[in-house]
């Protein structure tokens, strides 16, 4: 692969986001000709990154009929490797299309969310979180920062940043990932199941409540129940089943999407 085909134009401006259990210590870059790069430290690599989004936009290619669908998941272009000059570190470069695309969570950051948008919101991070589950992927750090907004009306986001992901569930996940405030109560106990990105998405509506992003509470959001006040009853009905806490009675992503569109 050619090291040096690419030409870094500048970094990225980073967006104040929420701290993600296990830094990944990666850095965005711009490149030209509308491409954006994403640097690793090879030592933390995980190869499931460029793989899994591979994996799950070739499922897409042959089996979905939702033209859509195409666009809902980051599509990586290359990668290649670099060694440091200072730190004689090995850094991988995963390079992907960028079309100045903004993240949800800078999209969202001044605009008062009325319910309609709400549901438009969560319906659509849900479509792209089930495309990632009918190909057995199981993203882990579902929040607004790993969203990109495509188009506006209507609303079509484009799923990234899959860091922590993993192929399948398991009851002896290495290591506790994902953010914070989103993450679903089992992965502390290292169980990870695909309801685990449904709890986040359910964490996430609750956050979208808030109207004030300073007021969030410190610890898991699906404790502060009171945050779904606004809400018709419908609604908070799902949002009450996607924090469920015991997996069994969660809603499962294709449930969380059936009940949307009856709402
Ligand atoms: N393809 C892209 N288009 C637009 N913005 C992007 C893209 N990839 C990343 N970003 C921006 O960079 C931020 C960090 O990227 P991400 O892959 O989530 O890295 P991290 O592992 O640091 O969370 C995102 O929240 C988003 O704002
Ligand atoms: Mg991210």
């Amino acid at each position: 692969m050619d090291k040096y085909k690419y030409t870094f134009v500048s970094r990225f401006e980073y967006i104040k986001g929420n701290e993600s259990m296990v830094a990944t210590q990666a850095r965005i870059f711009v490149l030209e000709d509308g491409y954006i790069c994403k640097r690793i430290n090879s030592v933390r690599f995980q190869p499931n990154e460029y793989l899994l989004p591979n994996k799950i936009n070739k499922r897409i290619d042959k089996k979905s009929t939702d033209p859509d669908d195409k666009n809902r998941i980051i599509r990586f272009v290359d990668y290649f490797e670099r060694k440091s000059t200072f730190f004689k570190e090995k850094y991988i470069y995963l390079v992907s299309k960028y079309n100045d695309e903004k993240d949800l969570h800078s999209y969202i950051e001044h605009l008062k969310i009325k319910e309609e948008l709400l549901i438009e919101i969560i319906l659509e991070m849900a479509r792209c979180i089930r495309l990632c589950h009918e190909a057995k992927v199981i993203h882990m750090d579902i929040k607004t920062e790993n969203f990109v907004v495509i188009q506006e009306k209507p609303l079509r986001l484009k799923l990234i940043d899959f860091g922590f992901s993993r192929y399948g569930e398991t009851k002896k996940l290495k290591n506790v990932c994902g953010t914070k405030l989103f993450i679903a109560p089992e992965i502390i106990r290292k169980e990870c199941y695909f309801k685990s990105d449904v709890f986040s998405l359910g964490s996430v509506a609750m956050f979208l409540q808030l109207d004030n992003f300073n007021d969030i509470p410190k610890e898991n959001l699906s404790i502060e129940v009171q945050g779904l006040r606004r809400c018709r009853p419908a609604l908070k009905e799902i949002i009450r089943n996607m924090v469920e806490f015991e997996v069994d009675r969660r809603y499962d992503i294709h449930t969380v999407i059936k009940k949307l569109l009856h709402l």
